[in-house]
C-alpha cells in the first residue's frame, strides 16, 4: 500500500487555538521571559507559532540531534548534530519538541542542557504519545495527547515530506515507527 495522509487528527485551527493557550500558560510562567530551544528540524513550525504566541521577552536557539534505533529500543543511540550558538548558564530555558514518542531524544538532550546549568529547563511539546514512553521524561506542557498513529504535517515528515501540511494528518499504510 502507498502511504499518503487520508484522516486529519488535529486541524490547523485547532493547533493554533492550543498554542494560544499555551502561550498564555508560559506568559504566566515566565514574567521575565525565556529562550526558546527547538528542535531541529521538526519543531521549527511549532516554535515559531508559540513564539508569537508569547508576549514576554523571548529569544530562540536550535539544536540539532541524530537518533538511530529511536522509539524501537530503550538504548537508542543519540547524538548532537548541531549544538546552541548561546550560552544557557543561568538562564530560563524552554525546550520546544514537535512531538514525545519513546522520549529517547528528549531525556537525552534534558541531560546534555543540565550540564549547562540553566537557572530552569522545562520541556512544551505539541503532541505526546504517551502510549510509546520507554525514558521517562517531564514534559511540562503539551499540546495534544494523541495516539499510538504515524502522523505527519505541521512540521512533521514521512522521508522528508508533508512538513509542510497546515493540519496534522494521520500517514496511512507507512512501514513501521
Ligand atoms: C522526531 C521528533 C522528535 C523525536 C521524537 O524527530 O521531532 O525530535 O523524533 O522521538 P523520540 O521521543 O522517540 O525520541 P526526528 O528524529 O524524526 O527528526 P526531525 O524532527 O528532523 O523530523
Amino acid at each position: 500500500m502507498t502511504e499518503s495522509p487520508t484522516r486529519v487528527l488535529v486541524s490547523a485551527g485547532e493547533i493554533q487555538a492550543r498554542i494560544r493557550e499555551l502561550g498564555a500558560a508560559i506568559d504566566k510562567d515566565y514574567p521575565n521571559g525565556v529562550l526558546l530551544v527547538a528542535i531541529l528540524k521538526g519543531a521549527c513550525f511549532f516554535l515559531a507559532d508559540l513564539a508569537r504566541a508569547i508576549t514576554r521577552p523571548v529569544r530562540i536557539d536550535f539544536i540539532g540531534i541524530s537518533s538511530y534505533g529511536k522509539s524501537k529500543t530503550s538504548s537508542g543511540e543519540v547524538k548532537l548534530t548541531k549544538d546552541l550558538d548561546t550560552t544557557i548558564d543561568g538562564l530560563d530555558v524552554l525546550i520546544v519538541e514537535d512531538i514525545v514518542d519513546s522520549g529517547v531524544t528528549l531525556s537525552y538532550l534534558v541531560h546534555v542542557l543540565e550540564q549547562r546549568r540553566p537557572r530552569s529547563l522545562r520541556i512544551v511539546a505539541l503532541l505526546d504519545k504517551t502510549d510509546r514512553r520507554v525514558c521517562p521524561v517531564d514534559v511540562a506542557y503539551v499540546g495534544f495527547h494523541i495516539p499510538d498513529e504515524f502522523v505527519v504535517g505541521y512540521g512533521l515528515d514521512y522521508a522528508e515530506q508533508y512538513r509542510n501540511l497546515a493540519d496534522i494528518c494521520v500517514l496511512e499504510g507507512a512501514p513501521g515507527q
